[in-house]
C-alpha cells in the first residue's frame, strides 16, 4: 500500500478574511488568497485548509452556511474559488475545505422551509421539539456560546436545537433526505477537485436530545452512534473518488479514548485534531503524556493529527507567555509540531511567531471573544505599506497585531535569525528526511524531567529531538537518553551557531528546542 499524500503533508490554515484582501474593503478574500500562494509553496506547506467562505450572514463568521454549495460575493465567487484551485494545484498545493454539517444557518431556505409550519417537508431536517411545562425548553443543554441550546418558535410553537448560536439550528441527521442533500455537496465539491474537507465539529454531528432507553439525561457533546454512522457515510463518498481525498474531523474532545474512536476503525476520519495536545500546559511531562496515550491508543495504521494554534485558540506567543518566553516557547513549538509523527496542521500566521492582537472592547466582533487570534496577517511593514500592513488597502475588519514593522512577512524574509526562517528550515529538513516522514519510526525517551525527547528513525538515520520546557538551562547526555554522539542539525535559538562538529552532550537554553543528527 503506497502512502496517502496526506500522511506527509504539513497543512497550512487559511482563515480567509484575515489572509489578504484583494478588493480593498478591510476583509480578505479568496482572490488574496490566491495572489499569496507563493508565500504557502515557499514554506513547503503541501495542502491549505480553507476555513468557511460560503454566503453566510457571518454570526459565526462563516460556520453558519447559508448556501452549502456557493461562495459568499464578501470572498469572491465560484469561478475565483476555482482559479485558486487551478493555481494551488499548479504550485503542488492541495485544496482543504471546511464542511459544516452540524448546523446549518438559521437563513440557510432549509430552514425557512422548516420553520415556516409543521407540515413542511423540510421539518424534520432540523431539530424541533416540544418544551417542558412551565415554558421551558425540552431539556437543560446548554449552547457553547453560553445560554440554552434550545429557541423557542413561536409560529409553529415548538422548539429547535442549536448547539451554538441560535442563528444556527441543529441539522437532523437521522432523516434520509437531509443526510442525502449534504452528502450531496460533498460531491459538489470533490467534483470541482478538492483534496478533501475539514469537518466542523465532528464529534458533535447527528446528536439527538433523546436519551437511550434507561438513561436520564445525555450530554449534548456526546459522540453519539449516529454521529459515528454519518461519518462512515462521509468516508464511503471520499472513496468513490479517486487521490485519496481526506477527512479530517474537528474532534473536540478532552478524552483521548473517544477521541481515537474516529480514527481507530478505518471507516470514519482519516484524522482527527487534538485537543488534549493543543491545550497542553508548557510541560514536557504533560505533553509526553499525551502524546505516548494517543499513541497507544490510536496504534498504526491509524494517523495523529497535531495542532498547536488555529481561529478559536489563543496564539502560542500570547498563551505560553509567562514571563515574556512566548515568543521563544512558539518557535520551541514549532520543532514540536513539525517533528512528531503525523500530519502537523499549523495556523496561517504561525510561522511569523505572531502574538494574539489587542482588541479593544468597542472593536469585538465575534459571538465567543475569539479576535485577538483572527487579526490580519501583517504582510508588509506598515512603514512602508500604511496601517493595513499590505493586508489591505482600506480599513482591516480587525486590528493588526502590534509590532507589526517587525513580525511582517517582508520584516522577516530575508532575515536567518527570524521564525519565518526557522519553519522553512524545519519544514525543508521533514521534506527530505526519512525518519521525519510518515515511515519514520518514533520512540518517546525518557531522561530529564523537563525536556521531552523523542528519536525519529528510518532508513538507517536517526534524529534526536529535545526541548527544554524549563526556566533553566540543561545538559542533556546523548548516550544516556539512548542515543550516542550526534551532530545538531537545528535549534529554535535564533542566537546558537549551529556547528559542525560532532557533540556527547547537548545544551539547552531555557525553551530551547534542537534536532541532533546521530551519528
Ligand atoms: C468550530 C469552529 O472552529 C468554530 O470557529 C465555530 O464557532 C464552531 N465550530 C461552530 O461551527
Amino acid at each position: 500500500m503506497t502512502t496517502p499524500w496526506w500522511q506527509g503533508a504539513v497543512v497550512y490554515q487559511v482563515y480567509p478574511r484575515s489572509f489578504d484582501d484583494a478588493d480593498g474593503d478591510g476583509v480578505g478574500d479568496l482572490a488574496g488568497v490566491v495572489r499569496r500562494l507563493g508565500h504557502v509553496a515557499r514554506l513547503g506547506a503541501d495542502a491549505v485548509w480553507l476555513s468557511p467562505f460560503y454566503p453566510s450572514p457571518m454570526v459565526d463568521f462563516g460556520y453558519d452556511v447559508a448556501d452549502y454549495t456557493d461562495v459568499d460575493p464578501l470572498f469572491g465567487d465560484l469561478a475565483t474559488f476555482d482559479r485558486l484551485l487551478t493555481e494551488a494545484h499548479a504550485l503542488g498545493v492541495r485544496v482543504i475545505i471546511d464542511w459544516v454539517p452540524n448546523h446549518s444557518s438559521d437563513r440557510h431556505p432549509w430552514f425557512t422551509a422548516a420553520r415556516s409550519s409543521r407540515d413542511d417537508p423540510r421539518r424534520d431536517w432540523y431539530v424541533w421539539r416540544d418544551g417542558r411545562p412551565g415554558g421551558r425548553p425540552p431539556n437543560d443543554w446548554e449552547s457553547t456560546f453560553g445560554g440554552p441550546a434550545w429557541t423557542y418558535d413561536p409560529l409553529t410553537a415548538q422548539w429547535y436545537l442549536h448547539g451554538f448560536a441560535p442563528e444556527q439550528p441543529n441539522l437532523d441527521w437521522s432523516n434520509p433526505e437531509l443526510a442525502e442533500a449534504m452528502l450531496a455537496t460533498l460531491r459538489f465539491w470533490l467534483d470541482r477537485g478538492v483534496d478533501g474537507f475539514r469537518i466542523d465539529v465532528a464529534h458533535e454531528v447527528g446528536n439527538v436530545p433523546d436519551p437511550p432507553p434507561g438513561v436520564a439525561s445525555w450530554p449534548r457533546e456526546q459522540d453519539w452512534p449516529g454521529g459515528h454512522a454519518v461519518l462512515r457515510r462521509v468516508r464511503g463518498v471520499l472513496e468513490e473518488y479517486d487521490g485519496d481525498r481526506v477527512a479530517v474531523g474537528e474532534v473536540y474532545v478532552l478524552d483521548q479514548r473517544r477521541l481515537a474512536s474516529y480514527v481507530t476503525t478505518g471507516d470514519e476520519l482519516h484524522m482527527a485534531h487534538n485537543f488534549v495536545f493543543l491545550r497542553c500546559a508548557w510541560d514536557a511531562t504533560a505533553f509526553r503524556d499525551v502524546i505516548a496515550e494517543f499513541t497507544r491508543l490510536a496504534p498504526a495504521p491509524a494517523w495523529p493529527a497535531w495542532c498547536l494554534e488555529n481561529h478559536d485558540h489563543p496564539r502560542l506567543a500570547t498563551r505560553y507567555d509567562d514571563d515574556g518566553r512566548g515568543p521563544a516557547r512558539a518557535r520551541a513549538a514549532a520543532l514540536l509540531l513539525l517533528g512528531l509523527r503525523g500530519t502537523p496542521f499549523m495556523f496561517q500566521g504561525q510561522e511569523l511567531g505572531l502574538p494574539d492582537a489587542v482588541v479593544p472592547p468597542g472593536a469585538v466582533v465575534d459571538v465567543d471573544g475569539r479576535d485577538p487570534e483572527r487579526a490580519p496577517i501583517p504582510w508588509e511593514r506598515p512603514s512602508v505599506a500604511g496601517p493595513g500592513a499590505g493586508f489591505t488597502t482600506g480599513v482591516p475588519w480587525l486590528p493588526i497585531v502590534d509590532d507589526a514593522e517587525h513580525l511582517a512577512v517582508a520584516a522577516q524574509r530575508g532575515d536567518e535569525r527570524s521564525d519565518l526562517a526557522l519553519w522553512r528550515r524545519l519544514i525543508a529538513l521533514r521534506r527530505e528526511s526519512p525518519a521525519l516522514g510518515p515511515a519514520g519510526a518514533q520512540t518517546l525517551l525518557e531522561g530529564e524531567d523537563d525536556v521531552l525527547a523523542w528519536l525519529r528513525e528510518a532508513d538507517g538515520e536517526r534524529l534526536l529531538l529535545a526541548i527544554n520546557m524549563s526556566a533553566e538551562a540543561v545538559r542533556c547526555d546523548l548516550t544516556a537518553l539512548g542515543g550516542g554522539p550526534g551532530r545538531l542539525v537545528v535549534s529554535t535559538d535564533p542566537d546558537r551557531v549551529v556547528a559542525t562538529d560532532d557533540i556527547d552532550v547537548l545544551g539547552l537554553a531555557p525553551d530551547e528546542g534542537a534536532i541532533v543528527r546521530l551519528t
